[in-house]
């Protein structure tokens, strides 16, 4: 139940993530404040969340950073402080150096270390004991990612009358890699105490799935998993709430649901900034400001080891090389925005990169025209609007990607039905977004091959792709995405079909 030192009255519906959805800005005053970040996820709940007195837990990003919760444009929103040893050893570590390169195929070693899990266990345990305090009695609490897997069964182990959701935003691997986790099966139960547990493809819910079933034995049927109740815990009776409880041989089951909910942008808002006078001027200086090449082609990510940021730049730097492409013609613009700076593998891969980007460069820019215009920063979304208006062929080569909203992010602001969008397969985006020119990275060939298909593609042919695209992100947005879960969420659970017995 709510605590008595809860920030205010009780709330029915709390969405809990790593990151609260604000960063902090130092004013000009010296005065720190926070901004709302331009995730998509805040905007999708927000109308949620304030028409069902929501409130959302998660850390502010600074370690020791002791903040009182506050509201933020009519959102409560209530801090989880970490230290400095738990953000290194919970966040740099366990997150982003063990899960986060296992989830992503082992493309990058995962670093397996005890110390670090015990932290991912007690910083877990800190957001399960804060979203328990502050939910109101049956509201519902929303999990977000892989920061926080074993917080569904922990918040159930405290408050059985909750119902919860969980959401995975990056992939899930297949058993063969998922199996080298020495904690596997703790988190395949932490993720069980979920009612509906979300993934972006399909597949991802099948290696999910799969793996319950070799780490647990429990039935599932198609999305459906039965997990046993060992000891009903005060308040969970047959029948008492939607989703726990049914008798199947005799026993009392939770029906726990694991199904790809592919999430998405706010398309309209993205449409809305790229039909704005001044953002269209922008986009125009920015060509002018390349030296008006007649082609401008795009890349836009995280500095991630998953992007495949090198494979993208080895394909340019070969056509350049052949002569397919002249820099006097083409230029490739990519954003490299800083990310995890502190984890050793990111600061390897920033080195690799950009020696790849400097050796292009001296190699093939002339005094006028610079093969590859290369930034390493982040920027607002009005920027990011014009830099997609500005880029006749986008560029999303992901060696792995959950998602991918950039690829979804370029479609939505091209209301002029024109420019390219090449796609990574291994994009959960490329499930949905078919008429994109879809791409093996690995291929270097393949990769080249597509890039040339898009710089000579007619203008008929790039109309018709995009519209194809762009009736698909106007169609499957985010408030779609998150109102298609909390539907699966509130459906009772005598509706879902039962898993056949052995
Ligand atoms: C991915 C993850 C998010 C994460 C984001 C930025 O999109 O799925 O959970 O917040 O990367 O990474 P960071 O480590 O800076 O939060």
């Amino acid at each position: 139940m709510p605590s008595s030192d809860s920030p205010s009255a009780a709330f029915s519906f709390v969405v809990v993530s790593n990151r609260l959805p604000v960063d902090r800005v130092v004013g000009p005053d010296g005065e720190p404040s926070f901004r709302t970040s331009p995730g998509g996820l805040v905007t999708a709940l927000e109308p949620v969340m304030q028409q069902a007195d929501g409130a959302w837990i998660g850390w502010t990003g600074q370690a020791d950073d002791h903040v009182d919760p506050f509201e933020h444009d009519g959102i409560e929103l209530i801090p989880v402080a970490l230290s400095h040893d738990e953000v290194e050893r919970y966040y740099e570590g366990f997150s982003n150096d063990t899960l986060w390169p296992l989830y992503h195929d082992v493309i990058a070693p995962p670093a397996y270390h005890r110390e670090w899990w015990e932290s991912y266990v007690t910083v877990n345990q800190r957001f399960a004991d804060r979203a328990a305090e502050v939910t109101a009695e049956g509201g519902t609490v929303w999990v977000q990612d892989y920061q926080l897997q074993l917080v569904p069964k922990m918040l159930r182990e405290k408050r059985p009358d909750l119902v919860i959701g969980f959401f995975n935003h990056i992939p899930f691997p297949a058993y063969g890699i998922y199996s080298q986790l020495p904690w596997r099966a703790q988190i395949i139960e932490g993720l069980l105490g979920a009612d509906v547990i979300g993934f972006q493809r399909t597949a991802d819910a099948g290696n999910f799935t799969r793996a319950v079933r070799r780490l647990t034995g429990y039935q599932s049927k198609g999305a459906v998993i039965d997990v046993p109740v060992e000891e009903p815990a005060a308040g969970v009776v047959e029948g008492a709430t939607h989703r726990i409880a049914r008798v199947r041989d005799g026993k009392l089951v939770r029906t726990v649901v694991a199904k790809a909910f592919p999430i998405s942008i706010d398309a309209e808002r993205y449409e809305e900034l790229a039909r704005r006078p001044d953002i269209q001027a922008r986009a125009r200086e920015i060509r002018e400001g390349l030296g008006d090449p007649a082609i401008v082609m795009l890349g836009v990510d995280r500095l991630d080891y998953t992007k495949g940021i090198g494979h993208r730049l080895k394909a340019f730097g070969e056509l350049v090389a052949d002569g397919e492409l002249d820099v006097e013609d083409v230029t490739l613009v990519q954003v490299a925005s800083p990310s995890r700076e502190r984890v050793r593998t990111y600061q390897m891969l920033r080195d690799e990169i950009e020696l790849q980007v400097g050796r292009i460069n001296g190699d093939y820019s002339t005094i006028s025209h610079t093969a590859i215009s290369y930034l390493h920063h982040g920027y607002p979304r009005e920027e990011m609007v014009a830099l997609y208006l500005a880029a006749d062929v986008m560029l999303v080569t992901a060696l792995r990607d959950g998602m991918n909203l950039v690829a979804k992010e370029y479609v939505a602001s091209r209301f002029d039905n024109d420019g390219v969008l090449v796609l990574s397969e291994f994009a959960g985006a490329s499930d949905e977004l078919r008429t994109a020119l879809r791409v093996n990275p690995h291929d270097i060939e393949g990769l080249k091959e597509a890039i040339m298909q898009a710089t000579r593609m007619p203008k008929a042919e790039r109309a018709r792709r995009m519209r194809a695209l762009r009736k698909r992100v106007q169609e499957y947005d985010v408030a779609r995405w998150s109102s298609s879960f909390l539907e699966a969420l509130a459906t009772p659970a005598e509706s879902l079909p039962l898993p056949k017995a052995d």
